[in-house]
């Protein structure tokens, strides 16, 4: 039978610090087909994160259908706001949540995949945050500073993240990153420049393919995923009427479910895709295909 294998390979998934948003589901599905799963975490989540995994309160949703459970290889500290622990200020470098972690520049996870596994750690990494500070005020009213950093944060990130992590990558490697429609059609409320920063990941895509395909010969695609309930997505205030409105409207009626994410993120990150780079693949239950809304 045709299956996803990803047995002897190791992916890092970048954003994740609970159980509740696509980069756990990508994480599971990863773990599903074998990977061997590292993350990297937020250092102002890292403690709650840590807390919650202790307690056992993930339990539930580390299970695999497979048998056994998802277990992180490393949890590493990671803001992608930093290409360099140098970049980073220095009351950031000094504040209650950072000081202790060691270096949690994309520099830095990258130095420390290579000390716990060699030469060549990786064969799957995973972009799956985002953050716009001003992300619930139009883009007319946002800051110059409010715009950069998210654009900073989410997108510039990725370009990061494939320069110096490609590299360290094993034949076969593949990065993936997560979008929303919003980058190309008007989604009233996804602010900040947030939709800018979309747009730009998008287009890194396609420029970021060609150049580090015929450089290291790796893969580069993005998930336009529907809304979803997440921590990140809670805080832009609409979340919920973006889950209804699709429900409503797409061609398949049913709430989009992370794991449906998490199961393409694995075919993308798997051999089975060894043909397809450079694209932006919609799993939004079909939504991106509308162009009226369904009359109730
Ligand atoms: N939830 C949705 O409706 C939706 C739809 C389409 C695309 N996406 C995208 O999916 C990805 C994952 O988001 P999610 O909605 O699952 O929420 P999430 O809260 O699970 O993930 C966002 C993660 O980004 C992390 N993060 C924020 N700033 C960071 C930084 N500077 N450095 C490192 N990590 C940082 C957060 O700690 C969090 O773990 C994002 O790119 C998001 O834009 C989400």
């Amino acid at each position: 039978m045709l299956s996803i294998d990803l047995s002897n390979k190791r992916a890092l998934v970048a954003g994740v610090a609970d159980d509740g948003g696509y980069g756990f589901a990508i994480a599971r599905s990863l773990a599903e087909a074998g990977a061997s799963v590292v993350v990297g975490t937020w250092p102002p989540a890292l403690n709650i994160f840590n807390n919650l995994l202790e307690r056992g309160k993930l339990d539930e949703s580390r299970r695999l259908d497979r048998g056994g459970m998802l277990e992180f290889e490393r949890i590493y500290p990671l803001d992608a706001a930093y290409d360099t622990l140098a970049d980073a200020p220095e009351d950031v470098r000094t504040s209650k949540r950072y000081k202790d972690t060691g270096d949690f520049s994309i520099d830095g996870i990258a130095t420390r995949l290579v000390a716990d596994f060699g030469e060549r750690p990786l064969d799957i990494v995973v972009h799956s945050l985002a953050n716009g500070p001003e992300v619930k005020k139009p883009l007319l009213d946002t800051s110059r500073a409010g715009y950069l950093t998210a654009v900073s944060v989410s997108a510039y990130s990725m370009v990061s993240l494939v320069a110096r992590l490609a590299p360290l990558m094993r034949p076969g490697g593949s990065f993936l990153s997560l979008t929303y429609m919003a980058s190309e059609r008007v989604i009233p409320g996804y602010g900040g420049g947030m939709s800018s920063a979309k747009a730009a990941l998008e287009s890194d895509t396609r420029v970021l393919a060609y150049e580090a395909g015929r450089r290291h010969g790796v893969r580069v695609n993005c998930i336009s995923a529907g809304p979803w309930a997440s921590r990140a997505a809670s805080a832009i205030g609409i979340i919920e009427k973006m889950v209804e409105y699709v429900s409503a409207n797409a061609p398949l009626s049913a709430p989009l479910a992370a794991p449906e994410v998490g199961a393409a993120a694995a075919f993308l990150s798997s051999p089975l895709a060894s043909g397809i780079t450079g694209t932006v693949v919609y799993v939004d239950k079909g939504y991106h295909a509308m162009g009226m809304a369904v009359q109730s």
